[in-house]
């Protein structure tokens, strides 16, 4: 290593021409946000956080001030007057979370705003431009029908306001007792608009899901609205701008009801009906706000003037069961101002959801917050056309999608009035060619249809999604009877199905590419379970009866999921869930929501999701007000841990103890060892015991809580003394002498500095007895990787990622996965289907690896001590067979691109940086003879400084631009 360093030095002797600081100074500000989310309308938060990103392409951009405008119009703002906020010019290089500062704002008040920055070039402080740049374009918010609340909490305490609106629902719906296949209610009414509408915004909530229609159209683009939460806790409401569907005279809206997540035999909420006095309850909340040119206002609000039914189409429509259609019992026109609803009954005001009552009929003083959505909402994300049709039997057809997908299918369906088709959905195919839907489970993932016209008709559920690969698609036509029974048959053809991705809709951050099909493939499993598993909450799995929100899975899955996909939003929603779940011991729930403990909770790995997800999203988002909203949670959760457990041992109330859950030791292989790869339950809990309590004391320092960050720092502390008192010989080996241990102790950074090396050793040896595989679980199997590349043993990393032979991620493949399935060996040829009782074909947690694919073959690593990507690590790895990997990541502060190709016997690495961030870029020590940069040899410059050696790479700081740094092989 010496030698090197001193080679290197003397490269460094060659000239490199200092570049002159570029005369191009433009300087863009885009991508505005609020609260993570683009022109909200609805926002609850008396203070909420502004975003931009900064656009250059000149190096070593800075911001070294801003401006921010707020005004209450469209022409306050663009003449430059920010009546309710200007903040003035403020010296910083803040571009994330700069909160409002302005004046009190009110209900349903929309906020026009924009910023402009000043630039500081050169990479040097203090050699500012002195000009602004141009204003960005404008952006907005909406607020909710707020409150102002308490303006002192910044979080906003607002109060939901809703001018007296009133939950309504069906007559029928007070009786529901059994919330499963029940028609869906529909809710309605007409009103008068009497002269033009200048603008009209909406707000509505729902127990069970409803879906808003005004005038004919539906509004928004969302889906299972309100979505899933803790509906006793916490029920959300959304909010629309609608200025352009509201006409002036007569209006109609309307809003379809369904049971969502709140009923049925939904798992974590079947407690029975009754027993939570929300479980199974509908009903509907709305206010409409209109303003009028000439300065009138009107409201309306759901109240006792509206009408109902349950005789709609949507005879059932259930998460896990699908969605019975009949279109024959439609009423058209329901939804405009014309229609004839008497009819219809009047509704009733629900007084079960305004003032609950248990089981016994007592009040319970339990009221449900009603907050708007801060996630991405559900919609239709992408759109899929079949790859191929087969008839396995009479009658009976399968339309395959090619792609394992989770959503529904949009069908065109002909044939005469009253022809009734069924659509069955599953991943995958048994022997025979027929649907296989016994993992599944009790979720019956089918649609029907019935026609109303002997024309083309559209059918699309949409209160229910599947997760399938396959839809099987039988049916009758309406033809006479005398008509033999082929012609009788419904035969779908595939140009009329099309396949809707539904999920989260989370905007993408990650794309990557490289010269391995295996690796691309891999992949692309990953990015698709994510589509998968992204509805409101976190779920382990999007097609049998569960569809939880498991906290174990996303706890291994987070940072994967953050490079794929701007989290941001959909984790600030989730973590609320995860609190309103948590006990009032401090344990949390081992999924989220969770109605009632009907399991323990408290379960290592899994519960210690409510200290690690928030960490991650410190770590990419620079989170720090949700870091304030959070930590007493995560104190209380590690604080149950240790009253438990005085002795830092982590022995006792491990919860379910699902450990390391569908290790090596659950496979069925002949000759495949059945014990010994599980590592020992009380060691994976103390390592979990052991970070969580580390990840407390930072976040009690980020938060200016000292005495605490002293406090959980020593906890933690002496959790890893008792781990290696314990678990620890002085050989560097583990009790157990697992894979998956190792993979803990090392990630975890348990070990000390000694026995790193050793225990490493010791990891890798124990391939040996699973003939080179992995014997590691959902837990271990992503942390091993990581460990194995941190601790020198690169091409081990690359041979499992590569391996084809079972288990692997490769044998997935090998067999047809298009998703990460939830069991190595969940299909064998030969052998066939495992467990039907547990066996996803689409589970995230074994996609993990795509967090060593970010941080090692692109090579990104975000900095905890510059959060949120202000400063991070380039740092590739290239190994196997790979010649080329290019990563392009949308970080909160800009795109990051790492793109590098071995050629000939060289590097070089293309990489981008974005205005007002740095980078340590990394080339492998093992390419670092004559590094040149943009084809210079290296000299200091104000943008790029050599670090010398670092973790067996030459690293450089770097500032914002664009580089292309080369090396000769060594
Ligand atoms: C889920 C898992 C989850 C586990 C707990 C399963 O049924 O699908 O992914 O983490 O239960 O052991």
């Amino acid at each position: 290593m010496k030698r090197f360093a001193a080679m290197y030095l003397l490269s460094l002797l060659c000239a490199w021409p200092v570049r002159a600081v570029a005369a191009d100074a433009e300087f863009g500000v885009g991508n505005l946000r609020c609260e993570y989310r683009v022109d909200p309308v609805g926002v609850d938060i008396v203070k909420p956080r502004l975003i931009w990103i900064l656009e250059s392409s000149t190096r070593g951009q800075k911001q070294t001030a801003y401006q921010v405008l707020v005004a209450g119009s469209r022409d306050l703002l663009d003449s430059g007057k920010g009546d309710l906020w200007d903040s003035g010019k403020v010296e910083s290089d803040q571009t994330i979370h700069v909160e409002y500062e302005g004046k009190t704002l009110k209900s349903g008040m929309r906020c026009w705003w924009k910023v402009r920055v000043w630039p500081a070039l050169g990479g040097g402080e203090g050699d500012a431009t002195g000009k602004a740049s141009e204003w960005s374009k404008p952006a907005t918010w909406t607020m909710g029908p707020v409150e102002t609340g308490d303006p002192s909490s910044p979080e906003g305490s607002a109060v939901a306001s809703w001018g007296g609106a009133r939950w309504i629902a069906d007559p029928r719906d007070r009786d529901i007792t059994d919330a499963g296949a029940l028609p869906a209610t529909m809710l309605r009414r007409s009103f008068k608009v009497s002269g033009k509408v200048k603008r009209a915004v909406v707000y509505a909530s729902g127990l069970g899901a409803y879906e808003l229609r005004l005038n004919g159209k539906r509004v928004g683009d969302q889906l299972l609205a309100p979505e899933f939460t803790c509906y006793d806790n916490r029920i959300q409401y959304q909010g629309h701008d609608v200025t352009d569907m509201i006409m002036s005279g007569a209006n109609g809206i309307g809003a379809t009801l369904a049971t969502g997540w709140n009923g049925e035999h939904f798992f974590g909420m079947s407690i029975g009906i009754g027993k939570n006095p929300f479980q199974g309850r509908r009903g509907f909340l709305m206010r409409l706000d209109i303003e009028l040119e000439n300065g009138k206002r009107q409201t309306v609000i759901t109240d006792p003037s509206w009408r109902s039914t349950r005789g709609g189409p949507i005879r059932a429509g259930s998460i896990y069961d699908g969605e019975a259609y009949d279109a024959r019992l439609e009423w058209q026109g329901w939804d405009t101002g014309e229609f004839d609803d008497t009819a219809w009954r009047q509704v009733i005001i629900a007084d079960y959801i305004e003032n609950p009552k248990d089981f016994k009929g007592e009040s319970v003083d339990r009221k449900p917050a009603l907050r708007w959505q801060r996630n991405e909402p559900i919609r239709i994300v992408k759109e899929l056309k079949p790859v191929g049709m087969t008839e396995p039997e009479s009658g009976v057809f399968i339309i395959d999608m090619g792609q394992n997908m989770v959503g529904w299918c949009r069908i065109q369906v002909h044939g005469r009035q009253g022809t009734e088709i069924k659509a069955r959905y599953g991943e995958v195919l048994d022997e025979d060619g027929t649907l296989y839907t016994a993992n599944l489970r009790r979720a019956r993932q089918t649609d029907t249809y019935i026609k109303r016209s002997d024309a083309m008709e559209v059918f699309e559920p949409r209160f229910t999604y599947h997760g399938f690969r396959y839809v099987e698609i039988t049916g009758r036509t309406n033809i006479p009877w005398r008509y033999e029974p082929e012609r009788r048959v419904y035969k779908p053809d595939p140009k009329h199905v099309t396949g809707c991705v539904v999920h989260s809709a989370s905007p993408d951050a990650g794309t990557f590419k490289c010269s391995s099909d295996h690796v691309n493939r891999l992949m692309d499993m990953i990015v698709w379970t994510q589509r998968g598993n992204m509805h409101s909450v976190p779920t382990d799995c999007p097609q049998r009866d569960e569809r939880a929100g498991w906290m174990g899975d996303i706890q291994s899955f987070s940072q994967t999921a953050i490079f794929n996909m701007d989290m941001a939003g959909f984790f600030s929603k989730w973590l609320g869930d995860v609190r309103d779940s948590q006990r009032s011991d401090g344990s949390y729930a081992n999924f989220s929501p969770m109605d009632l403990e009907r399991w323990k909770g408290g379960t290592p790995a899994w519960a210690d999701a409510g200290t690690i997800v928030p960490w991650r999203v410190y770590q990419n988002y620079a989170d720090t007000r949700l870091l304030e909203e959070h930590y007493e949670s995560a104190r209380r959760w590690v604080d149950y841990v240790h009253n438990k457990n005085p002795n830092l041992l982590w022995d006792r109330d491990l919860g379910n103890s699902f450990n390391d859950w569908l290790n090596g030791d659950k496979i069925k292989k002949e000759g495949w060892p059945t014990k010994g790869g599980e590592v020992p339950a009380r060691l994976l809990a103390t390592a979990f015991f052991a970070h969580s309590a580390e990840i407390v004391a930072k976040m009690a320092f980020l938060t200016g809580r000292k005495e605490d960050a002293r406090k959980y720092a020593e906890l933690s502390r002496g959790i890893k003394a008792a781990f290696i008192k314990r678990y620890v010989k002085p050989d560097g080996s583990l009790e157990g002498n697992t894979q998956a241990g190792y993979a803990l102790a090392l990630r975890f950074n348990l070990l000390p500095a000694e026995l790193r090396p050793k225990a490493a050793k010791h990891m890798v040896n124990e391939f040996k007895r699973y003939d080179g595989h992995m014997s590691t679980g959902i837990q271990t199997s992503h942390r091993l990787m990581l460990e194995l590349t941190r601790n020198g043993y690169n091409d081990e990393a690359y041979r499992l990622l590569n391996m084809k032979e079972f288990p692997s991620w490769g044998f997935m493949m090998e067999q047809g996965a298009t998703t990460i399935w939830e069991r190595w060996d969940g299909y064998v040829k030969g052998r066939g289907f495992q467990d039907p009782t547990m066996n996803s074909f689409n589970h995230w947690a074994l996609g993990a690896v795509g967090e060593w694919i970010w941080r090692n073959i692109v090579g990104l690593n975000p900095d905890e001590s510059k959060p949120g990507w202000k400063h991070f690590v380039i740092a590739p790895r290239p190994g196997g067979d790979l010649t080329w990997a290019r990563g392009r990541y949308e970080s909160i502060r800009g795109t990051i691109i790492s793109d590098w190709r071995v050629e000939n016997g060289s590097l070089r690495m293309d990489v981008t940086v974005p205005p007002n961030t740095s980078a340590t870029v990394q080339l492998p020590a093992e390419y670092s003879r004559d590094v040149t940069i943009d084809g210079q040899a290296v000299t200091e410059s104000p943008f790029v400084r050599a670090l010398g050696m670092k973790e067996s790479a030459v690293a450089f700081a770097v500032a914002p631009g664009q580089y292309r740094f080369s090396g000769d092989k060594r």
